[in-house]
């Protein structure tokens, strides 16, 4: 099977090209990754153009399309670059895997609920109140115009890299001490699970809205305690605030925990937070 993953220098492309034992291929825009890169093309996927004649060259099985503008204040900031990347990017891949015939399994998130209930299931429906939000539930209805699609709802992505909330968390515990927000909620999802997880799906030939996180519902702050205890901090130098504190440039949604019971009952299981933690400290 030949697999195209858009966005393989970002936190989950880079980790299923790693992880998938098909014939792979990935796309990047700014950042070349560092891992073999004999299969893997600049290619900026707002240019059909461009996008199309590389997936016409190598015909893949699937597109997971992971590629994405996530920078949520950036998004509320620079709109016109939010809806290229979000919107137009993904109408492009949708329209070649149209063209072509190719299931797509398109990345989603739990930003497209509006917070105020949590514990979301797939069939609830989406209310997006931030235009990072908007541009990805536009994703989601472009790519349900498929004959063959997945969708993959996942939340706040957990792994080693420099950037992610975890070396985020370290790096205020480094510096003395820092805030969480008591009051945004989520589902933390180790990638290195979460790519495991994909390919599962691919193979089980999965279509249809999937949600795949972690198997905890936790606050921002509960989250940086955790890390702290993991990694072996003071938890006591995290300090509770709120979102309204924070000052986001671009609302966020306050409780977009997400129900996994679906994917867990196709036996494909997702670790608490602690667990998730503890298995990246030996990655
Ligand atoms: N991170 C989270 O907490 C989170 C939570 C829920 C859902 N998601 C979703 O999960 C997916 C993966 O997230 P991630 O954290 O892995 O993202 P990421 O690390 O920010 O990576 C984004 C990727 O998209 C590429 N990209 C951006 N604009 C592009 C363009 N115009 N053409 C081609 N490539 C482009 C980037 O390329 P360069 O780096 O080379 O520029 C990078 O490889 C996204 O769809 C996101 O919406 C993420």
């Amino acid at each position: 099977m030949k697999l195209l993953i858009t966005g393989v220098s970002g936190q989950l492309g880079s980790a299923i090209y790693k992880i998938s034992k098909y014939e792979n291929y990935g796309t990047y825009l700014s950042n070349l990754p560092k891992t073999n890169n004999k299969n893997i093309k600049k290619v900026d996927i707002t240019s059909y153009n461009d996008i199309s004649s590389f997936v016409k060259k190598i015909k893949p099985n699937v597109i997971i399309h992971c590629a994405a503008l996530r920078n949520v204040d950036l998004c509320e900031e620079n709109k016109e670059l939010a809806w290229k990347s979000n919107v137009i990017g993904t109408k492009n891949i949708v329209d070649i895997c149209s063209e072509l015939r190719i299931k797509m399994v398109f990345i989603s998130t739990d930003y497209v609920f509006d917070g105020y209930t949590g514990g979301y299931k797939e069939d609830d429906a989406p209310n997006p109140i931030n235009f990072y939000a908007k541009t990805k539930v536009i994703g989601e209805w472009l790519v349900q115009n498929l004959e063959d699609f997945f969708i993959v709802r996942t939340s706040m992505l957990v792994s080693n890299l420099p950037g992610n909330y975890v070396d985020f968390t370290l790096s205020g515990l480094k510096s003395g001490g820092i805030s969480g927000a008591t009051d945004i909620k989520s589902s933390p999802t180790l990638v290195s699970e979460l790519a495991e997880a994909s390919i599962s799906a691919i193979e089980k030939d999965l279509s249809g809205i999937y949600h795949m996180a972690g198997d905890e519902m936790i606050s921002r702050y509960e989250f940086m305690r955790t890390v702290a205890t993991i990694f072996g901090y003071d938890s006591n130098l995290i300090k509770p605030t709120t979102s309204d504190e924070l000052k986001f440039k671009a609302k966020r949604p306050k409780d977009t925990s997400l129900d996994i019971s679906k994917i867990k009952n196709l036996k494909i299981k997702f670790s608490t937070l602690e667990d998730s933690l503890k298995k990246l400290k030996v990655q």
